[in-house]
């Protein structure tokens, strides 16, 4: 569904961003991107949708090569972006009026588009918000805002640009839950994050080191690898630490990145003993 193949990219024409990344994306496949700042991760989702296109190599979305212009239309109406900042997102006061935005310059014509616009907020858990004024919102209310305006464009990709950085771990939650619902709901999610505990939620991990992709693999496989993940200057999931402290005890746990999981583990290790 998303295919880059030898992809280089360059903002000045000297030094890539990208360089010979090579990534296939499955349809209905939840991918979390990480990596230091400045490892590309931005750059990498603004091929996605056809905001940037590959100066090396190629980038298809849906089968659709993104330096064809004749794509870009569909490309971008397919592949939703949301952002870092909730503020800089929305676009107009009435909640409605924001989410209809998108669909509206797509030319979807009422009723339908009321009808997208309410199903939408419902995806995103803020049914019956239409008629609420977008400055009223916590962060995270915004965010999911945010995605409902994508959402009512109807799109087979969601992705998310570090769109809950400046959110508080509630409005990240709720976030992290409309996500993996709308994945089971069979949408092809790319998020971009620094926090492990979304990077768990999904079922394939990248990390980026300087454009290219350094560790690739489930959560299981990329979030436990502590000493790499260290090495490139990103967190390691705090179950995972807290599982090689006990090892290093003598405490038989398997290396954890959920607590949950952890925590059920050393309950039958206690109860057993
Ligand atoms: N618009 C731009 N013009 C020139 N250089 C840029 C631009 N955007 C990003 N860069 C550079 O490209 C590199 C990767 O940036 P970016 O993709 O934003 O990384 P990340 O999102 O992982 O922090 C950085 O060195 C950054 O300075
Ligand atoms: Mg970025």
């Amino acid at each position: 569904m998303i295919v880059f193949k030898d992809t280089g990219f360059t903002y000045d024409g000297e030094s890539f961003v990208l360089k010979d990344l090579g990534l296939s994306l499955e349809k209905g496949s939840f991918t979390c991107i990480l990596g230091g700042n400045g490892s590309g991760k931005s750059t990498l989702a603004k091929h996605i949708n056809a905001l940037l296109v590959p100066d090396e190599g190629s980038v298809s979305v849906l089968g659709l090569d993104t330096r064809d212009e004749q794509n870009t239309y569909l490309i971008r109406s397919n592949a939703g972006m949301v952002f870092q900042n909730p503020d800089d997102q929305l676009v107009a006061s009435l909640i409605e009026n924001d989410v209809a935005f998108g669909p509206e310059n797509l030319g979807i014509p009422n009723p339908e588009l009321r009808q997208r616009v309410t199903q939408a907020l419902a995806e995103v858990g803020l049914q019956g918000f239409e008629r609420h004024e977008t400055s009223a919102l916590s962060g995270g209310q915004k965010q999911r805002v945010a995605i409902a305006g994508v959402l009512a464009m109807d799109p087979q990709i969601l992705i998310l640009d570090e769109a809950s950085a400046m959110l508080d771990p509630r409005g990240r939650k709720g976030l992290a839950r409309v996500c993996a619902q709308l994945n089971q709901r069979g949408m092809t999610i790319v998020m971009i994050t620094h926090f492990m505990e979304e990077a768990a939620l999904a079922d394939r991990v990248i990390v980026l080191q300087a454009g290219r992709a350094v560790l690739d693999g489930s959560p299981e496989e990329v979030l436990t690898q502590a000493d790499g993940l260290e090495h490139l200057n990103l967190d390691v999931p705090f179950a995972c630490k807290l599982s090689i402290e006990l090892q290093k005890r003598g405490v038989p746990v398997k290396t954890h990145i959920s607590e949950d999981a952890l925590k059920e583990e050393l309950c039958q290790l206690f109860l057993r003993a």
